[in-house]
């Protein structure tokens, strides 16, 4: 009897070795990468000027019947929407660069292409003015035109557009952000706001504008729930700033039956839900916090490698970007967990402002409470390689004596699925984005790209105390029968995950670029990959011209193009 048991457990063992061996897992494989000038000396189209840290990429949308990628820079001087041939995905050419001249336009803050428009989004040049949206027709390859059909003045800084599926309508979320006004030089929070263009047969758009004043009635529920209002003003030195002031969206994803709009307020840690048909706003909903208690997080900067650890703190989601997903029949909103720390400073914004400080500052400042809070936390909090040096909320975690009782960090450090219908948190992916990272790219975990004279192992662990990985970017599809999720980190980690069941499940990641030299060199000889990913998109085999499904990935940092493809690749033990 032993023997025959023994045989059925060397079976067993066989069968899980065979089938961890015949499971593919979903992969990137790269394709091509390419720069983008910043500046054409004196606009001549053969003198490009190319450079790290000079915003040169930061938003793309792609055409898919077209196939045509529109990249556009973040720059207010050189206001460039490159028009980027991709028939063939592994050797992108720009045919055109459309250079917007208007000197009341501040920079190109986001892109959308529909079937029949392109919609650019502007910000004004001056910090308290409107901005606009232009609305173009779809590049011409043969005439080789691209021309615009709309101007429509929008709110204050509008920082991201999102079309309903039939191209009708668009949606746009306008921060408001705080500035120093120019004219009056003072502080001054310019209302955040939604503006929804709807098409009509006249060829006029009808305009729609929501702020959140109506909102204000209601902000102690809101602030009980969970909504931060960050910044309250500082009444004594004749600073009001209300609620609505204060709430600032940062992007839009719709659903996909073109019913809802979510609109992430990023900083507020909160998802505006908006009813499309009547155009109104349902609810604010609050996303709560994270409890670190059962993840492990790196929240040290001076660790100089991945140094994992369980601490007993909290932290707000604050999504930087939204996309919306059906899973068997149930629609999603899904969000990359970014974090955002607000900081204003008399320079620019007229008033000093901070909602961060660093854990032992805090400590050391008394204003935490040391007689109620656990003296483990509180050790590690005066340990530097700990939680010493991390960013928490100083406005956040305040108890019945009026001390910090609860460390609140920014940003969730991964990705979550909400039910878009109560907005329940239904997903999260834990500690998984820092745990892959760390295991597969120790040399540069939690690393940056801010400094040209050093290398990625030289700036390794840099980000650990401020947001970690902080994904940033996400794009989402189906490869085969797979629906699939591919996450952008700052620091230019690219996670793919699957999505089958009401999680996302990983499957593998990607860092391109190299380790071993300065990021000057790295750059100027196209090896430093993908730095601070700021866009991505998914392009499904059906619509992509080999084939292959791929990604398009945009590092803000490098100024850059990847293209990936998505591809099944069967695993080897
Ligand atoms: C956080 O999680 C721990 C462990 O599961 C639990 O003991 C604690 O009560 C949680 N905190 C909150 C506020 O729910």
């Amino acid at each position: 009897v032993p023997e025959i048991k023994s045989t059925m457990k060397l079976a067993i063992v066989l069968l899980s070795i065979l089938f961890t061996c015949c499971n593919a897992r979903l992969q990137l494989s790269r394709q091509s990468y390419m720069k983008f000038p910043y500046q054409y000396t004196n606009g001549d189209p053969t003198s490009p000027r190319y450079g790290l840290f000079q915003n040169a990429a930061h938003k793309a949308a792609f055409h898919t019947v077209d196939k045509i990628l529109y990249v556009a820079s973040a720059r207010s001087a050189q206001k460039y929407l490159h028009i980027i041939d991709m028939n063939n995905p592994a050797a992108p050419t720009i045919l055109m660069t459309h250079v917007f001249e208007n000197t009341v336009d501040g920079h190109i803050t986001a892109l959308d292409a529909c079937s029949d428009t392109i919609a650019v989004a502007l910000s004004a040049a001056d910090p308290v003015g409107e901005g606009h949206i232009e609305l173009y027709t779809p590049y011409n390859r043969a005439d080789r035109v691209f021309t615009r059909t709309h101007r429509i003045t929008v709110g204050v800084n509008p920082k991201d557009v999102a079309h309903t599926s039939d191209c009708t309508r668009l949606v746009v979320a306008n921060s408001g952000a705080a500035t120093l006004n120019p004219s009056s030089n003072t502080f001054t929070d310019p209302e955040g706001s939604v503006t929804i263009i709807i098409r009509n047969d006249q060829g006029f758009p009808i305009e729609i504008n929501m702020d959140f004043t109506q909102l204000n009635d209601r902000v102690v529920d809101y602030i009980t729930n969970g909504v931060r209002y960050v910044f309250r003003g500082d009444h004594g030195a004749g600073i009001v700033n209300t609620f609505s002031q204060d709430l600032e969206p940062e992007s839009v994803t719709i659903s996909n039956d073109d019913r809802f709009a979510f609109v992430s307020c990023q900083r507020n840690n909160a998802i505006l839900k908006i009813d499309m048909f009547n155009q109104r706003i349902i609810e604010l909903y609050s996303l709560g916090a994270k409890n670190w208690t059962s993840f492990n997080i790196d929240t040290s900067d001076m660790n100089d490698a991945a140094n994992l650890r369980y601490h007993t703190v909290y932290s707000f989601y604050q999504p930087a970007q939204l996309a919306y997903s059906v899973i068997d029949g149930k629609g999603y909103v899904v969000s990359v967990d970014t974090g955002k720390m607000t900081t204003y400073t008399q320079a620019q914004h007229g008033y000093a402002f901070n909602d961060g400080v660093r854990a032992r500052v805090a400590w050391s400042d008394g204003e935490l409470d040391t007689t109620t809070m656990n003296p483990t936390l509180l050790a590690q909090i005066q340990d530097n390689q700990q939680l010493g040096r991390v960013h928490m909320s100083r406005v956040d975690g305040y108890n019945i004596f009026n001390k910090i009782g609860d460390v609140f960090l920014f940003g969730g450090r991964g990705i979550s699925l909400w039910d878009s219908t109560t907005m329940a948190h239904v997903f999260d992916s834990g500690d998984d984005l820092e745990r892959r990272a760390s295991q597969l790219y120790p040399n540069t975990f939690n690393g940056d790209c801010s400094n040209g004279n050093q290398s990625p192992t030289q700036q390794v662990d840099e980000r650990s105390d401020d947001m970690g990985p902080e994904p940033g970017a996400l794009a989402s599809g189906v490869v085969g029968t797979t629906p699939v999720l591919i996450v952008g980190s700052r620091n230019g980690v690219i996670y793919v995950f699957n999505m089958r069941g009401v999680s996302a499940n990983f499957e593998s990641a990607h860092r391109e670029g190299s380790t071993n030299d300065i990021w000057n060199n790295l750059y100027t000889n196209d090896a430093a990959g993908d730095q601070i990913i700021s866009d991505m998109g998914f392009v499904g085999a059906g619509n992509s011209p080999s084939g292959t499904p791929f990604v398009y990935v945009i590092g803000q940092a490098t100024g850059s193009l990847s293209v990936y493809n998505v591809v099944d690749v069967p695993d080897i033990f």
